[in-house]
């Protein structure tokens, strides 16, 4: 995915041990479509030479203030002029104290005093300089002064001990800059979402399940936290990394999908409802494995409770967004199962399109219509469906 195209990202690398991580932090990025100048402090390069972020980057590095090759002398001004965001990574103590008080002794903190663009920073030190009140200090003025300080994280540190102070992981750091670039159409609200298959159990170790792979839901997931959202993710048996900001609470059957989602509704602004729940569960679940006997097996079924209309049913229920999954029919269905659940969206794909694979080809009904959408990966689907949905919720 092309995440970051036609976005022009200063990557400013300072004396961090964690420089060895800002090399992959510029595959990943280039990766996604950025393009990227990096900006490398004396310290940075005891680290990692400018030879790797050439190499990786594809353009020449930066690393002095009086640059000969900038032809009017003024790299400190022009490099960030058409840039979309300045991303410090690591920023060690020292940067962070001289960005607080504005100093500008090289090329990377002059770009930061001069720039008209976002800046950044993923701090990257020992615990106890992290902890040190006059750091505390520094980021909590950058963040006054409207920097985004992403990170650090806690855990193992180069130095042997543990803490926070880690800079964040190339992947997180990516990802932080893709959210970082997404308009913020759901602060301040709170939304709680069902993901993935629901597993009802026939014994103890055989159940019904479906093949949804929680992609759809996932995706959607990271885009609401990206759109600013705090989000409850209820997910049935899936294996993919959670979306990073969002909470997830694991369950297996229907019912327990039920319990949780009535757990977390409490304040919730939106319901998703994306799962592909089991409409039928055993009615009874075997204490022991079933032997096998070589007879007819019958197992009787009984319905599972409709996790969403029953959301959508309470006196003040959240904005409820449903999904259908149809193999044909999908005006038909999927508007049906819009007016009997009385919702104010719903998502309708085939399950010959969306269901298990990456990309998906769906179609919003609301009261205004039928707005299909092209076919694209399930992420890029996800912030369409966002969108919409952001214009549909009552203002506040
Ligand atoms: O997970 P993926 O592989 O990415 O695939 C995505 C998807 C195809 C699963 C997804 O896009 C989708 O369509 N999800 C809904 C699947 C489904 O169960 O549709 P349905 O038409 O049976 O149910 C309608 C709605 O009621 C859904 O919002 C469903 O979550 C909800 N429901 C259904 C039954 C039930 N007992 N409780 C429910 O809440």
């Amino acid at each position: 995915m092309s995440e970051l195209k036609g976005r022009k990202l200063v990557l400013g690398v300072t004396g961090g041990v964690a420089a060895y991580k800002a090399a992959e932090l510029v595959r990943l990025l280039g990766k996604a479509g950025a393009d990227v100048h990096v900006v490398l402090t004396e310290g940075g390069a005891r680290f990692v030479t400018a030879v790797t972020f050439q190499a990786l980057s594809g353009n020449r590095v930066w690393t002095d203030l009086w640059d000969p090759r900038m032809d009017n002398n003024m790299a400190h001004i022009d490099l960030t002029r058409d840039a979309d965001a300045i991303l410090i990574a690591p920023a060690t103590a020292d940067v962070m104290a001289k960005l607080t008080h504005g100093l500008a002794d090289d090329l990377l903190t002059t770009l930061c005093l001069a720039r008209d663009c976002p800046l950044l920073v993923a701090p990257a030190m020992n615990r106890q300089m992290w902890e040190h009140p006059a750091t505390k200090r520094n980021a909590a003025q950058l963040i006054a002064d409207g920097v985004t300080l992403f990170g650090p994280a806690a855990g193992e540190q180069a130095c042997g001990e543990v803490g926070l102070g880690r800079m964040l992981e190339p992947e997180a750091l990516c990802e932080a800059l893709i959210g970082f670039f997404q308009p913020r159409v759901l602060a301040g609200r709170r939304v709680v979402m069902t993901a993935g298959p629901t597993f009802e159990a026939i014994d103890p170790v055989r159940g019904i399940t479906n093949s949804s792979s929680g992609k759809m839901a996932y995706g959607l997931a990271r885009a609401c936290v990206q759109a600013g959202a705090e989000v409850v993710l209820v997910s049935g048996p899936v294996s993919l990394p959670m979306p990073a900001g969002a909470r997830r609470v694991s369950v297996r059957s229907a019912l327990e999908m039920r319990e949780a989602v009535f757990a977390a509704l409490p304040g919730a602004d939106v319901f998703i409802g994306v799962a592909a729940v089991a409409d039928y569960r055993p009615a009874a679940s075997a204490e022991h494995k079933i032997k096998k006997s070589g007879a007819e097996l019958s197992i009787t079924l009984t319905p599972n409770p409709d996790i969403l209309a029953d959301v959508a049913g309470l006196p003040n229920p959240p904005f409820c967004v449903g999904f259908a999954a149809e193999s044909r029919n999908l005006d038909e269905y999927a508007e049906g199962k819009r007016k009997a659940k009385k919702l104010p969206l719903i998502v309708g794909n085939l399950v010959q399109d969306g269901l298990g694979g990456d990309d998906n080809l769906v179609v919003l009904y609301d009261d205004a219509g039928r707005h299909p959408l092209p076919k694209a990966a399930k992420p890029e689907l996800a912030r369409a469906i966002v969108a919409h949905l952001a214009g549909l919720l009552p203002k506040v």
